[in-house]
């Protein structure tokens, strides 16, 4: 299919290729990015792209849509059963918009929202001021504790109490330890607010037993499907079935025209994927890699937002080592380690300086690699950041990265 697209057009040809090859030849360690099985890629480029089907299964405004009815279906029921949840539209673009639609399923423009602050681990869709969240709602963020790290539920039970909001939103982007849910849904009723659960990062550990599921606990459970749950870069919306109508009205026609269905149907893959025991073996090793990464960090002397990682994801304060998070994500860039710089909890540093960096293990452990791997990588780590600025390290480190790399092929089928 490739080799169409050379001739087609060359130069999109040549970033494609050029983007394989950089994934191939770097160590990807942000911790929302994966890599899909090529059954769900091959689904995206299918002609599932071509076909308009607004509504839903069995109710279109379109002809033809036998096909997407029996894909829809499919992603639906798979995604109940993996979840186990009363609900699912399988309709939404990506997380930012699950997130709309969710809220607006239970609430009005000007009411009150609560989520985690950005800069203490939440997403910018949970409240901040420059987005959506904030400015179509009264957004006011609760925090994690000063000493602990660990989201205050205190905190956010009081500030809950003093401005009622409508909805409280769990969930975040850059947060490595367990949320309990059960604390969110219990501050929820006391205040009468609608609980939203957010777990596009913790999908995958969800599904497999790793982290407790926010399903019995959140009136909307929305998830990105493209992180730990390896699939299209996509999401999903889950809920009682009493605010499912409210849910699907949202999505479409609130906020969508017709669904992307070659998305749909390589979701409806992914959630297939998720089900087999593989799929539970590969969630475990994320978290074993992630605890080998937060042993050889503490070894090294590094301090570890919170302590360590009970998840995928690892926040480094570099402060004692004097770099901040750009310059370490830059020095790691040239050595052939992908991370991304990342505030810590009460940050002196600017969100595009940031004094951490955040580590993920999700793609490294679809390419097969274990502990011994994820210590090694941590070394590495290491190396590069004691040497900032000595080019000569940077290369040496990216002639062990390439090594490494080497004995686990990325999508070794796909030939350009
Ligand atoms: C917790 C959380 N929610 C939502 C999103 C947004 O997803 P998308 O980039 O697909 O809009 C992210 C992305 O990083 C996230 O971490």
């Amino acid at each position: 299919m490739l080799e169409l697209l050379k001739k087609t057009d060359p130069e999109i040809y040549n970033a494609v290729k050029g983007e394989l090859e950089r994934q191939r030849n770097n160590l990807e360690l942000i911790a929302s990015e994966n890599f899909p099985s090529l059954a769900v890629l091959v689904t995206m480029a299918s002609v599932m792209n071509n076909k308009y089907a607004e509504g839903y299964p069995g109710k279109r405004y379109y002809g033809g849509c036998e096909w997407m009815d029996v894909v829809e279906s499919l992603a639906i029921e798979r995604a109940k059963k993996l979840f186990g949840a009363e609900h699912v539209n399988v309709q939404p673009l990506s997380g930012v918009p699950a997130n709309l639609a969710a809220y607006m399923a239970v609430a009005k423009p000007g009411d009150t929202i609560m989520g985690l602050t950005l800069s203490h681990g939440g997403h910018l869709s949970h409240g901040h001021k420059v987005s959506f969240s904030g400015i179509l709602f009264n957004a006011v963020q609760y925090t994690v504790n000063r000493e602990t790290e660990l989201i205050d539920y205190e905190q956010l039970r009081k500030v809950a109490h003093e401005v009622r909001p409508k909805i409280i939103v769990s969930g975040a982007s850059a947060y490595p330890r367990v949320i309990d849910f059960k604390k969110f849904r219990e501050i929820a009723d006391e205040v009468g607010a609608y609980h939203v659960a957010d777990i596009a990062h913790i999908a995958g550990l969800v599904v497999a037993g790793l982290h407790p599921s926010p399903i019995p606990y959140a009136d909307i459970v929305t998830t990105t499907t493209h992180k730990t749950l390896r699939g299209p870069r996509s999401a999903i919306i889950m809920c009682k079935q009493e605010l499912a109508r409210a849910v699907d009205k949202w999505v479409f026609p609130g906020l969508q025209g017709g669904p992307h269905m070659h998305v749909i149907a390589a979701k409806a893959v992914c959630f297939k994927e998720a089900m087999q025991d593989e799929f539970k073996e590969y969630q475990k090793q994320i978290v074993k890699n992630a605890k080998a990464m937060e042993e050889t960090f503490k070894e090294l002397g590094y301090r570890l937002v919170s302590g360590g990682t009970d998840t995928h994801l690892l926040l480094v304060d570099l402060r004692s080592k004097g770099i901040t998070g750009k310059e370490a994500e830059e020095a790691l860039d040239k050595a052939g380690i992908t991370v991304n710089k990342n505030t810590i909890p009460y940050d002196p540093q600017k969100p595009f300086i940031a004094s951490g960096i955040r580590i993920g293990t999700p793609a490294i452990t679809t390419r097969g690699m274990k502990e011994a791997e994820a210590r090694r990588i941590v070394e590495l780590i290491d190396r590069v950041l004691s040497n900032v600025g000595r080019e000569q390290i940077y290369k040496e480190v990216r002639q062990e990265v390439n090594k490494m790399l080497k004995e686990f092929p990325l999508y070794p089928e796909l030939r350009l």
